[in-house]
């Protein structure tokens, strides 16, 4: 049975009471965090989302101690009772009110509790199925409730800048038409319209545009996008983006308010004084240098390009690598030498196979000379070059890769990456934003023989680059944007196309045909024969921004109720069987089980 909370009204959150409030009555309420009987005197810790405070009962109060006496952890109380010092000898200094107690007259149990599957305690480490099993009980841990309390204060600047800023919050649908935006649709299959589907946004992206062509001028939300593809640790199947649009701008329109917004932000949750205006990389430049386009720069271990030293060297890889078009580059993990021996090298070379390099060479320099097992294929001047390409100096460790360029860029770019976490040259106190722009508009699709967008189909080219539309596609570059913060892409956008004709265009190129572009995007290029504001926009990833900023790597830190790696959510069972009346009145047939 429990008990009425009639009567009762709650005066203070728990930890919001100190020495401040001593000889006053208040009432508080919450989970029970610990107990402690220590015989004639009973100490019960309350929780609530604000913190925990002493509850203290003895037996000059026989009644009272009893019912004290029952409460297990989680058992949910009211109590009421009279704020005091706690004894010299007691005052605890791990617990923000413990200097206090609350010497308790009145207590109802709200509600009792079963024994719990794993301790509530911060910084558990409680397998993270069983946690997301059990996610209520999990986000009563106060590490979780600080990470959502830190994402709603995120949220709320958010909702303050833009709005002060000219923007207007809108929704957009959820059920939508299937557009494709790179990623997999999630599809809902109609009822009223048999055989048809809506699919969930990717992004508000069509639609943020066509606000524009309403005459919003400026638009943001908070909103929820879907993506069915490949999960990993920064990504979620549904997730949440900082959407916005503008119009009347360009790029730099487009930056500075979300440097200032970036600014706002880091101000007011970390305290910390962000420079502006943010470091702005080509994405040529941040390939050449980082072997990425999202590079983070708090560290060294820049990738050089050797090809032109190994043009002619023995080495058939080498040369074969550049006959086929790619490249030889290298990067200098300065001063390991020591930490790296023969046993992680290799284990460094397994490391960028998964990113389908066919090897690693290498060059160690050590007090006795240099030891590297492609010596043999170098003349005395070809490694003489390299090492003053590479800076390199004795207790050096080089890497080489060689292969096709896409190769040669992700396996170093990783391996930089890979150690740097290794062998910790990473401070962690620093935050790096940067923007890379000046991407390519498009990319080669090999496996579909095709040009598929870099970002997405409404992206404007280059002004200068239109003509090489007709000419030579892969030339033209984008007038996109990616903010990255540590090597984290947090955001991207760019400025659209706002011309019917340049969209029917970049369709063209992008394999559609007149029809079908019509067919698919027509409510959009039929929109800008109506007027259209030049206008531009980006999107944040919110979930990430919020987990970097908390200092997370885990996206599902900072959800709710977050889905695990084969987009299964753990505690509510879903995606799950329908019943065979719901499927058939969507007018669909299940492939029978195999
Ligand atoms: P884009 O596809 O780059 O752009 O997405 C914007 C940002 O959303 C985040 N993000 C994700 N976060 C978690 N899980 C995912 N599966 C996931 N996918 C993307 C990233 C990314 O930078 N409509 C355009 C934006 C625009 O052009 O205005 C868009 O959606 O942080
Ligand atoms: P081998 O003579 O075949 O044993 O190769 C000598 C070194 O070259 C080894 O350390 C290999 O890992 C390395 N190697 C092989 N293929 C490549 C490649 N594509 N790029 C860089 N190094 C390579």
């Amino acid at each position: 049975m429990y008990e009425s909370i009639k009567g009762l009204k709650r005066t203070h959150r728990c930890g919001q009471l100190s020495s401040a409030n001593i000889g006053e009555e208040v009432v508080v309420m919450g989970f029970t965090n610990s107990v402690r009987n220590l015989g004639g005197v009973n100490f019960i810790n309350l929780r609530d989302i604000s913190g925990i405070v002493q509850l203290f009962f003895n037996t000059d109060t026989p009644e009272l101690y009893e019912k004290a006496a029952k409460v297990r952890g989680e058992y949910v109380l009211a109590a009421k009772g009279v704020v005091r010092a706690r004894g010299e000898g007691a005052v605890n200094k791990d617990m923000a009110t413990g200097d206090i107690e609350i010497e308790v007259n009145e207590l109802r149990i709200l509600s009792s509790a079963e024994t719990p599957p794993f301790y509530i305690e911060e910084n558990s480490d409680v397998k993270e199925e069983l946690r997301l099993k059990h996610r209520f009980l999990d986000l009563r841990r106060p590490d979780m409730q600080r990470n959502l309390i830190m994402r709603h204060n995120i949220a709320k600047i958010a909702h303050d800048f833009f709005d002060e800023n000219g923007f207007l919050e809108i929704e957009t649908p959820i059920l939508v038409k299937s557009t494709p935006e790179g990623a997999r649709d999630y599809v809902v299959p109609s009822r009223v319209h048999s055989g048809k589907f809506y699919a969930l946004p990717q992004s508000p992206q069509l639609y943020k545009q066509l606000l524009m062509v309403s005459g919003m001028d400026r638009y943001f939300q908070i909103a929820k996008c879907f993506r069915d593809e490949d999960l990993r640790a920064d990504r979620q199947p549904e997730f949440t983006q900082l959407d916005m649009e503008l119009s009347f701008v360009d790029m730099d329109d487009v930056m500075e308010l979300n440097e200032r917004f970036m600014q706002r932000v880091f101000k007011e949750i970390k305290g910390i004084d962000i420079k502006t205006p943010f470091l702005k990389m080509e994405y040529a430049e941040a390939m050449d240098r980082f072997g990425s386009d999202k590079p983070d720069t708090r560290f060294g271990l820049e990738l050089k390009n050797l090809s032109d030293i190994v043009a002619n060297c023995g080495f058939g890889v080498f040369t074969g690598a550049l006959e086929n078009g790619g490249s030889v580059r290298a990067i200098n993990a300065e001063g390991l030498g020591e930490k790296l021996t023969r046993k992680t090298i290799d284990a460094l070379g397994e490391f960028v196979k998964t990113y389908r390099a066919k090897g690693l060479a290498w060059i160690k320099l050590n007090p006795d000379g240099v030891q590297s097992p492609i010596a043999k294929f170098l003349t005395e001047d070809e490694m003489n070059v390299i090492l003053e390409r590479m800076n390199a100096k004795e207790g050096d460790v080089i890497f080489i890769v060689a292969d096709k360029n896409n190769v040669v860029f992700d396996s170093l770019g990783a391996l930089r990456l890979e150690i740097a976490k290794r062998f910790d040259l990473i401070d962690k106190n620093r935050y790096d934003f940067l923007w890379v722009t000046n991407f390519p508009l498009l990319e080669y699709d090999e496996e579909d023989g095709r040009y598929v967008a870099m970002h997405h189909p409404f992206t404007c080219p280059n002004d200068e680059d239109i003509p090489l539309l007709d000419t030579d596609p892969s030339k033209v570059r984008a007038k996109a944007y990616d903010i990255i913060l540590n090597g984290v892409e947090l955001g991207g956008g760019s400025i659209r196309i706002h011309d019917a004709q340049l969209q029917e265009k970049m369709f063209g190129v992008l394999g559609f045909t007149k029809e079908q572009a019509w067919d698919r995007f027509g409510f959009l290029m039929g929109a800008f024969k109506y007027g259209t504001p030049p206008h531009g926009g980006m999107a944040y990833g919110f979930d990430r921004m919020v987990m970097l900023i908390a200092g997370l790597d885990n996206i599902r830190e900072v959800i709710a109720f977050p889905k695990v790696q084969n987009a299964s959510e753990l505690m509510s069972n879903a995606p799950d069987f329908i019943d065979d009346k719901q499927v058939e009145e969507l007018h669909i047939k299940l492939a029978e089980e195999e």
